[in-house]
């Protein structure tokens, strides 16, 4: 058995294939690249119960992800998340199957470790030694600090608004990091210059291919804890829209595989942006297969906050495909959502996250959700990496003061 089953890149647009051996970023026609697997050769030889005796690290799956050699992986025991039942919160929503797909508990706490984590390693094997990338924290931060774990360095442009603590773990990891004084947009083209001067590997979102292979974890992993069966519905908070392009892919590559059955329906997915940045909600809504620009997008979520995603067109095809939908939400509301999930389940999740849940509840107020329906909710970071997005009135007592 050959540790991976990778075998080239394609072009989604135009079909133009690329090798997986050498540096690749988009394809000659603009477009984001996505790797292919060998499925056919490795049908049969790998099945569901090899995955039994393995550890509980996206690496369990590394026959489908594009690290040729074993010795280049780059792991802080990243994935196998909890797949937690939230029976309260479901109940108070009208949807009892409710169940969150908790990424807040992975290394550097958000998911993005999963796609630094494979797209580090890969970086590696193509025996990268300087890489670049503007980020809106999250996706900095993670791949800064896998970058040191490979000896690699990094050089990170994030907004000058994002997360606090995100700029700190990237500093700490000791990567050339830059504030911008605009969004993640502005960040991409400073970024975009150094790369063409100073001949840094580009990580930015979707202009390297591995990141999303990182990402579709996700989705092979809520298959194998359901048991190889699908949810109705998986809701996930868009920016850049890699995550739900990765699930989407997992599910697909998992049908190919016989893993799931033929028959077995894809789960509708969601994208849940924010009213002050949707700019896939607006394409969708519209019926178009590209975004335009969000003017002076902002929102709280900061992670979602992404004018004009380079890999629109894949999210939308997704939402197509599978009957999904894409839906915003306000601010405040999501703030109030975040509140409610802590009291009633005890689970303190990220804002991106918490608009995915109150996207859950607007859409089976609307019924498009039904009540009997499982639904997945990806909570794709902490909540405690963003402290300053909660503010009580707390009293303060004086020693020997009463309550
Ligand atoms: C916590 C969080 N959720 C969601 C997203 C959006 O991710 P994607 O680019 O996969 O849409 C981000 C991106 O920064 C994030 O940090
Ligand atoms: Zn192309």
């Amino acid at each position: 058995m050959k540790f991976s089953y990778v075998s080239h890149l394609y072009c989604p647009k135009c079909s133009e294939t690329y090798s997986t051996e050498e540096e690749n970023h988009l394809c000659t026609c603009g477009s984001p690249l996505l790797v292919a697997y060998n499925l056919d050769e490795l049908r049969g030889k790998f099945t569901a119960d090899d995955l039994l005796t393995r550890a509980p690290d996206l690496w369990r799956y590394h026959e489908l992800l594009p690290v040729r050699q074993n010795n280049n992986v780059i792991s802080l025991g990243e994935g196998m998340t909890p797949l937690v039942d939230l029976p309260a919160l479901g109940k108070d929503m009208s949807i009892p199957r409710l169940l969150m797909k908790d990424e807040g508990v992975i290394p550097t706490g958000a998911f993005k470790a999963r796609g630094a984590a494979v797209g580090v390693s890969k970086a590696k094997e193509l025996g990268v030694k300087e890489l670049a990338m503007p980020t809106n924290g999250n996706a900095g931060a993670a791949w800064s600090l896998y970058a040191a774990r490979a000896q690699m360095s990094s050089t990170i442009i994030m907004p000058v608004d994002a997360p606090s603590i995100t700029r700190n773990e990237c500093a700490l990891s000791g990567a050339n990091l830059f504030l911008v004084n605009g969004l993640i947009s502005d960040a991409g083209k400073i970024v975009a210059e150094a790369v063409k001067e100073k001949g840094l590997y580009d990580v930015s979102t979707l202009k390297e291919p591995y990141r999303i292979e990182g990402k579709k974890t996700m989705g092979l992993e809520i298959a194998e804890q359901l048991n190889w069966k699908l949810p109705d519905v998986i809701l996930y908070p868009t920016g850049g829209g890699v995550g739900l392009i990765g699930i989407y892919k997992a599910l697909q590559e998992l049908k190919e595989l016989g893993w799931i059955e033929s028959d077995e329906q894809m789960p509708r997915l969601v994208a849940v942006q924010s009213e002050g940045c949707a700019p896939i909600v607006e394409a969708w809504e519209q019926g178009l297969h590209e975004s335009s620009f969000w003017e002076n997008s902002e929102t709280i979520a900061f992670g979602i906050n992404v004018p004009k995603a380079i890999g629109d067109f894949l999210v939308l095809d997704a939402l197509y495909e599978t009957n999904g939908c894409a839906i915003s939400v306000d601010d405040d509301s999501l703030l109030q959502e975040q509140q409610r999930i802590a009291e009633l389940e005890g689970a303190f999740v990220c804002p991106e996250g918490a608009a995915s849940f109150l996207a859950a509840r607007k859409l089976r107020d609307k019924d498009w959700i039904k009540e009997d329906e499982q639904v997945v909710v990806l909570n794709t970071g902490a909540g405690i990496k963003y402290p300053d997005t909660v503010n009580f009135e707390v009293p303060t007592l004086e020693p020997g003061d009463s309550i």
